[in-house]
């Protein structure tokens, strides 16, 4: 959790501001209570002097037991030569007579008493309260001092949390955008609204992506003008062995039709290196507007199943199409030939004679989902998810160059859709193919 910047930043702050207000809140209690008590002292002394004055009279001779309240102060005054107090709040207390003059804290009837005494060349005033009564009321008056802190800590607590996410808001945003960052969406991220110290970082992330860009397309740009360059001279060497196959002696044929493979394996892998660079071009803007134009998709699936159908019948496998639903996708119609042929070309490629592929095509929402289902032996559940990868062949007794999947994931992501590669599920063995893509809005139904 402390991983993330904002709750640092909250809890850092959160934490100072807290302790400085529990400080305040300690300091302020004490000092209240430091002064309430000498506030309740200066009013036990002020009582004390009024007695000296002459308003002695007022106090009973023989006072009641227990008449008096406990909050209340206690008075006590006694003349020099008599044994008992001569006037009394309380007949039942019995406070020191010798206590020190000023202020004590003596234990009277198990009790904590504050008390004043005051001597005069004749008499001496007690003034008294209890202890626990002074505690009372010194502790009302200093909580009452804590309440703005108590209402102020989680004020204060919302307010961090407030500004530091606001101010974190952009970060978030800016990391959003450069999730969506890969090698098909390479952009700048943009400087709008950023606060100035981030500035300077954002810079280097877009200098950073501007390299990686070029560096991506100086290798699509190699692997493009490689396959170019390699295609003539293999074509060539085709035709010249073509050429020669008349002249080789039967004890050569095998030795020469191994030749032929071999030149016939290179053909399509240059082939399908030079389908990859196309498919993983960056879509152009303008071009690609151009390019595009709206393709019928049962349309393209009879292509496909057409164009594999002399070979599925020459080895008994039973190719067709049953749910085929109407739709159209905006595209180039190579890019959507070229996708279907895949994965009807795998389907072929991988399943035993005798076999049988379903194509269908299906509407949900706003895409189209074309399903490609064989009998073949389906994939390793294990090696599934790198089917999608470079050169990857999960079975290398059936030759390929591991790139029509590449193909197929690149033309289909540059289109904003999706591919899945899935055992059968309903107890046979197989492979369901499945690419999605978003219908064309012109010619929705
Ligand atoms: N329908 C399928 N049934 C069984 N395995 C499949 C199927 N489709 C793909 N695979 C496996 O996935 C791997 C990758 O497929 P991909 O189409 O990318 O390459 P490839 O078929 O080997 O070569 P390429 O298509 O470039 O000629 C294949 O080698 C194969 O092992
Ligand atoms: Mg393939």
């Amino acid at each position: 959790m402390l991983k993330s910047l904002r709750n640092q930043l909250v809890i850092a702050i959160g934490v100072v501001v807290s302790l400085f207000a529990i400080l305040q809140g300690v300091s302020s209690y004490q000092f209240c209570v430091a002064g309430m008590s000498a506030v309740l002292d200066l009013r036990m002394e002020q009582v004390a002097s009024r007695l000296r004055a002459g308003f002695a009279e007022g106090i009973p001779t023989f006072p009641a037991r227990g008449s008096q309240d406990a909050r209340d102060i206690f008075i006590v005054i006694w003349k020099d030569g008599e044994t008992q107090p001569v006037r009394s709040t309380e007949a039942s207390l019995r406070l020191p007579r010798d206590a020190a003059t000023g202020f004590t804290s003596p234990v009277v009837n198990g009790e904590g008493w504050r008390l004043y005494t005051g001597r005069e060349s004749d008499q001496t005033i007690q003034v008294a309260q209890r202890l626990s009564v002074r505690h009372e009321i010194e502790e009302a008056a200093a909580t009452k001092t804590l309440w703005p802190i108590i209402v102020l800590i989680p004020l204060v607590w919302i307010a961090v949390i407030v500004v530091v996410s606001r101010s974190l808001r952009e970060l978030n945003r800016l990391g959003n955008e450069a999730q969506v960052i890969d090698v098909n969406h390479l952009h700048a991220l943009p400087l709008a609204g950023v606060p100035t110290e981030l500035l300077p970082f954002i810079r280097s992330i877009n200098r950073m992506i501007e390299r990686l860009g070029r560096s991506i397309e100086s290798e699509r740009k190699f692997i493009s003008d490689a396959a170019h360059e390699l295609r003539t001279p293999l074509t060539a060497l085709q035709l010249q062995a073509d050429n020669l196959q008349r002249d080789i002696v039967p004890s050569n044929q095998e030795s020469f039709r191994a030749l032929q493979g071999g030149i016939t394996r290179s053909s399509n892998l240059i082939s399908q290196l030079l389908r990859l660079a196309r498919a993983d071009a960056p879509p152009v803007g303008e071009s690609m507007a151009r390019a595009t134009e709206s393709v019928d998709i049962p349309a393209a699936v009879v292509s496909a199943i057409s164009d594999v159908l002399p070979i599925a019948m020459q080895r008994g496998i039973d190719i067709g199409a049953d749910e085929m639903a109407s739709a159209s996708v905006r595209a180039a119609g190579l890019d959507v030939a070229t996708v279907i042929k895949n994965l009807v070309s795998n389907a072929v490629r991988y399943t035993p004679d005798g076999g049988k592929i379903d194509l269908s095509t299906r509407v949900q929402n706003a895409t189209v989902d074309i399903e490609v289902k064989d009998t073949g032996p389906g994939v390793d559940e294990t090696l599934l998810p790198r089917v999608f990868d470079r050169f990857f062949r999960a079975n290398t007794e059936i030759e390929g160059s591991g790139l029509g999947l590449s193909i197929v994931k690149a033309i289909v992501t540059r289109y904003g859709g999706t591919v899945t590669l899935r055992n059968r599920s309903d107890g046979q063995s197989g492979i369901v193919a499945t690419v999605s893509f978003l219908i064309d809005p012109n010619k929705a139904a």
